[in-house]
């Protein structure tokens, strides 16, 4: 990765989406020559405005990947894949799902889990994917963001090629494209929308990189994912004109007592929370009506197999962080 004093930041009052698109385009033909290049789409605003640019200078000769992690929401790793089909860029589907649930058995702590999911991610699925492909070019979605906070020490210094277990002394000739590190989240959101990708991803409200996951305390099994997608799914639909910042559904590791069917039945507890928040850095819980929270509550309750109680958090970040892992 560059240094920051490297990189100029296109300032969003500055931008002209359409220009920007072109040079980019221009600019990945000229780096990239008759060679081929590959990238992973999250679905993510980023990542997705990579991919557009990327087949549009490069066509087939860009290969994207999507990695199936297991602990992405409903449908969302087919519905990603579907969709930039619609756009005319195919995508390939990688199910790594093992491989995650295997990196993951047995963790309860909140930072070994982080790091066993970008190890995974990087090194084991990517990583393999990236050399065994003839592709020397790596189209990469950090923004100029991401170089802030990596410079401030916020995030880990990146070094994408290391990550992916690629010694670039040994294996000479790797070159990592970064086309958007000018532009910061609103820039990249702008310019998705003069890519044609739809609202849902221009739009999209933020979501963590370790997705579910970071949605699961204690240990992330297949099972303890299912129940927090679940509830997630209906959180989403509930919520979606809630104006809301951020909203999620939280598994606990305690269980507890509840009733059903005149038994007791120890169960599940789903954690709700609801964010009003403008940059993620503070936040306030949303003033819910109370019959959206109880319909909410009856919502999960009757259609999460094990859950047996649905709290909301009513506590402002900080202290509490958005994500619960
Ligand atoms: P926290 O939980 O730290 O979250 O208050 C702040 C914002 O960042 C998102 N988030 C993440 N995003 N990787 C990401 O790409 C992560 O590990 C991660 N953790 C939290 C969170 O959803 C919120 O918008």
């Amino acid at each position: 990765m560059q240094t920051l004093s490297d990189i100029k930041e296109i300032k969003l009052e500055q931008l002209r989406p359409k220009a920007f698109i072109d040079e980019q385009v221009a600019a990945l033909r000229k780096a990239v020559g008759k060679g081929t290049a590959i990238n992973a789409l999250s679905g993510g605003v980023d990542s997705s405005v990579v991919t557009m640019i990327g087949h549009r200078a490069l066509g087939a000769r860009l290969r994207t990947v999507f990695v199936e992690n297991g602990i992405m929401r409903e449908g969302e790793p087919e519905h990603i894949v579907e969709l930039f089909g619609r756009l005319g860029v195919k995508v390939e589907l990688v199910d790594a799902r093992a491989e995650f649930f295997g990196a993951l058995k047995g963790l309860t702590d909140p930072e070994e889990k982080r790091e066993a999911i970008t190890q995974t991610f990087y090194k084991t699925v990517f990583g393999r994917i990236v050399r065994e492909s003839n592709a020397r070019y790596l189209l990469q979605g950090t923004n100029y963001t991401d170089v802030e906070e990596t410079v401030a020490g916020v995030k880990r210094q990146h070094n994408i090629l290391e990550q992916l277990g690629i010694d670039t002394q040994r294996q000479f000739g790797y070159k990592v494209l970064e086309p958007i590190i000018q532009l910061r989240k609103t820039g990249v959101r702008k310019v998705a929308r003069a890519l044609g990708l739809p609202k849902e991803i221009h739009s999209r409200p933020p979501f963590p990189g370790p997705a579910l996951a970071a949605r699961v305390i204690g240990e992330v099994t297949p099972e303890r994912v299912e129940t927090v997608r679940k509830a997630t799914a209906i959180v989403e639909k509930e919520l979606a004109r809630s104006g809301a910042f951020q909203y999620l559904a939280i598994l606990h590791e305690d269980k507890v007592t509840g009733l059903r069917g005149n038994r007791r039945d120890f169960g599940h507890q789903i954690e709700l929370r609801c964010w009003d928040s403008t940059d993620a850095v503070t936040g306030a819980p949303t003033e819910l009506p109370f019959a959206k929270l109880t319909k909410l509550a009856n919502r999960i309750t009757t259609e999460v197999p094990g859950v047996v109680s649905v709290t909301y958090n009513v506590t402002a970040k900080p202290p509490s962080t958005i994500e619960a892992v």
